[in-house]
């Protein structure tokens, strides 16, 4: 086993590294002022929002928020180790790589150190050993029984027991070390009087893989109805990420060589069940909502997704935001489609029912992800009347415009040309947002279309998802695209230098009219104000955790900023942005009263029924000012 590097080499080799060259030599990048930039290489997009700095030897993505160094670029974008990221750096810089003799003590205690995936795997070897050794597994073998399972689909999954009690890993494992990585994986958890004691008692346990086969997280279940959770999954850990990971699709890759699709089902009973059947390309998500991570990992291992929703309300609504994930994702060459069970019925109990056979003719009449987004926004406009078709054109386009530019996007505007009556440039340029400045391409927010947000259903185990959000003023988790104009060229100095928000009166900001391009730039500088600032990136993660990144990534990257900045040719870039935010804002509530005084007639002329006495009241008193 070769040593390990030693550390003044590593940074020896990065004073002599250029992440400019190392990337561009790998990606295409445009210099903008001081970054460089190109399209992200780890999500789709079409406008670059992927930036490297050269004088922070650093890049970050504004749309997806992958950052790092020249040696992550590497790991993640050639799919290196650490080592093999080094090794490569010190081979294009013509150096070879040093190797510290290590000690046998050493080498001992770094064999001795058992990785958190060893201890997974060996958790999940002790459960599954339980499932039949155990004195007290009656219970759970009936509960197997009971289910269908087969002998081989339990040992395909890996499935096994946690028995009852509050110690069985502690006293299997004994060891203190191992206790602390146990908890680390969240295998035990630690009560506030500091006992530390088995997360999983008395439940049937799945284990969950990484796409390597690697044990990274368990789902366990309960054997009565009366015992809550129903299920309980692994928190958040270092190797663990809910909303990343699928349930099967380590087991899914191996066969989808024999299949064209990969099904996504809802539950591990449903995944178990239809491998267990024949049907092994299908994976679930771990008691979230289909996310685009989910997605975008699908479409690089099938070049078809087929969803899997139970025919209920409920399913319709995860169908949707399925729907609503996947538009953005669908490049020409893909397809999506999806499949509404019968009421009452799972694809586990189906597919018991069906079979292989009865399934796969199903999941081969699942409708097309085109015909389904047309259904749906049809429940929404009545096209056999004339203002219904106008409404579906203005509605449709905000979801079409999501899909990456290509036939497929063409295609599906030549379907709604052909439902509304109208040619494609027709619709195209009459489109005019619901609101003045704001498009809004998600679903409204009617309580029939709502999916609890953030994606995880059952965060904490909670059964209870959020209300919906009824505050219509109330802008987060809202996709908002605000077009060219002050507003944004406010955001985009902001987001650029975000020390400026301390010095934005956010009284003021507050006082424009409630429009929600307004609400988006005061609560930005709200929580500028806040925000970690040391570092541009810092305060950009801590916007995109208040659920900002869709929003706010276009701005970030859009390039008239630095175009600006480079004709004035000003020796302070701070001091230039911090002139350009104030004759901004000041442009604003200069403006304020006439932007008011247009919202306000235009409701009026709509017959607005949300519009009071007071605004009203209001809108008389502007067209006096104005007269005057
Ligand atoms: P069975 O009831 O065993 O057939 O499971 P199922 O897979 O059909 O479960 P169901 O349709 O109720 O739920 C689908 C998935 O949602 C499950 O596989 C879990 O991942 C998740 N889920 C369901 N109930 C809970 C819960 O109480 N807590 C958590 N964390 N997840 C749950
Ligand atoms: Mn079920």
């Amino acid at each position: 086993m070769a040593g390990l590097i030693p550390n003044d080499f590593i940074d020896t080799l990065l004073d002599r590294t250029d992440i400019i060259e190392v990337i561009g030599h790998r990606i295409d990048l445009k210099r903008k002022g001081k970054d460089h930039w190109a399209c992200c290489p780890f999500h789709h997009e079409n406008s670059p929002s992927f930036s490297v700095n050269a004088s922070k030897q650093f890049y970050y993505c504004f749309g997806c928020g992958a950052s790092g160094t020249a040696v992550k670029f590497l790991q993640e974008y050639d799919n290196l180790s650490f080592v093999e990221a080094i090794e490569e750096l010190a081979r294009s810089a013509g150096i070879e790589v040093p190797r510290e003799e290590i000690s046998e003590k050493s080498k001992q205690r770094q064999q001795q150190r058992r990785t958190l995936y060893d201890l997974m795997g060996s958790c999940a070897d002790y459960y599954a050993h339980q499932l039949y050794q155990h004195p007290n597994a009656t219970d759970v073998q009936q509960y197997v029984l009971d289910r269908g399972l087969s002998p081989e689909i339990v040992q395909t999954y890996q499935i096994g027991f946690a028995p009852q009690g509050w110690d069985n890993l502690i006293q299997h494992f004994r060891s203190e070390p191992t206790n602390r990585a146990l908890l680390k994986t969240g295998m035990l958890t630690q009560n506030e009087q500091g006992r530390v004691y088995d997360r999983f008692r008395h439940r049937l346990m799945f284990p969950i893989r990484d796409i390597k086969g690697r044990v990274i997280a368990f789902g366990g279940r309960v054997m009565t109805p009366d015992e809550k959770p129903k299920y309980l999954n692994s928190p958040e850990t270092p190797i663990f990420h809910k909303g990343h990971e699928l349930y099967g699709l380590y087991e899914a890759r191996k066969a989808l060589k024999d299949f064209d699709n990969i099904i996504i089902v809802e539950g591990y009973m449903d995944v178990v069940a239809l491998a267990q059947h024949g049907v092994k390309n299908a994976v679930a998500t771990l008691g979230t909502a289909t996310s685009e991570t989910h997605v975008q990992r699908l479409f690089k291992l099938s070049s078809e997704i087929v969803f899997c929703f139970d025919g209920d309300n409920a399913g319709r609504r995860a169908a949707v935001r399925a729907l609503s994930n996947t538009l953005s994702e669908l490049k020409d060459g893909l397809q999506a489609r999806f499949l509404f069970l019968p009421e009452g019925e799972d694809p586990d109990s189906l597919v018991r029912k069906e079979g292989f056979n009865g399934f796969m003719q199903r999941v081969k009449k699942a409708q097309s992800l085109p015909d389904f987004l047309f259904q749906h926004l049809q429940t929404q406009a009545d096209v056999s009347r004339l203002d219904g078709k106008a409404k579906l054109a203005s509605i449709a386009q905000g979801w079409i415009d999501k899909v990456p530019e290509g036939f497929i996007k063409q295609l599906l505007y030549s379907q709604l040309s052909s439902l509304v009556g109208l040619s494609v440039e027709q619709i195209q340029s009459n489109y005019t947002p619901a609101q003045p400045m704001i498009e809004a391409p998600e679903p409204p927010p009617q309580a029939d279309y709502w999916m609890p947000d953030p994606i995880d259903t059952y965060s904490n185990d909670d059964h209870y998802p959020q209300r919906p959000r009824t505050n219509h003023h109330d802008i987060s988790g809202k996709k908002l695209n605000v077009r060219i104009g002050f507003v944004h060229r406010a955001l985009a100095w902001l987001i650029r230098f975000p020390m400026l928000a301390e010095q934005v009166n956010l009284s003021t900001i507050r006082k424009l009219p409630a429009q929600d391009d307004h609400l988006l730039l005061a609560k930005v500088i709200e929580l500028l104000q806040n925000a970690p600032k040391k570092d541009v990136y810092f305060a950009f993660d801590y916007l995109c955790q208040h659920g900002l990144r869709e929003t706010l990534a276009p701005i970030a990257a859009s390039d008239y900023l630095w175009l600006e900045a480079a004709n004035e040719d000003h020796q302070d870039e701070k001091e230039f942005a911090r002139r350009e935010l104030e004759k901004i804002i000041t442009a604003l509530t200069h403006r304020a009263p006439d932007d008011e005084y247009e919202s306000l007639k235009k409701r009026l002329n709509e017959r607005d029924p949300s519009l009071t006495d007071t605004d009203k009241q209001r809108y008389r008193e502007l067209l006096k000012q104005r007269k005057q």
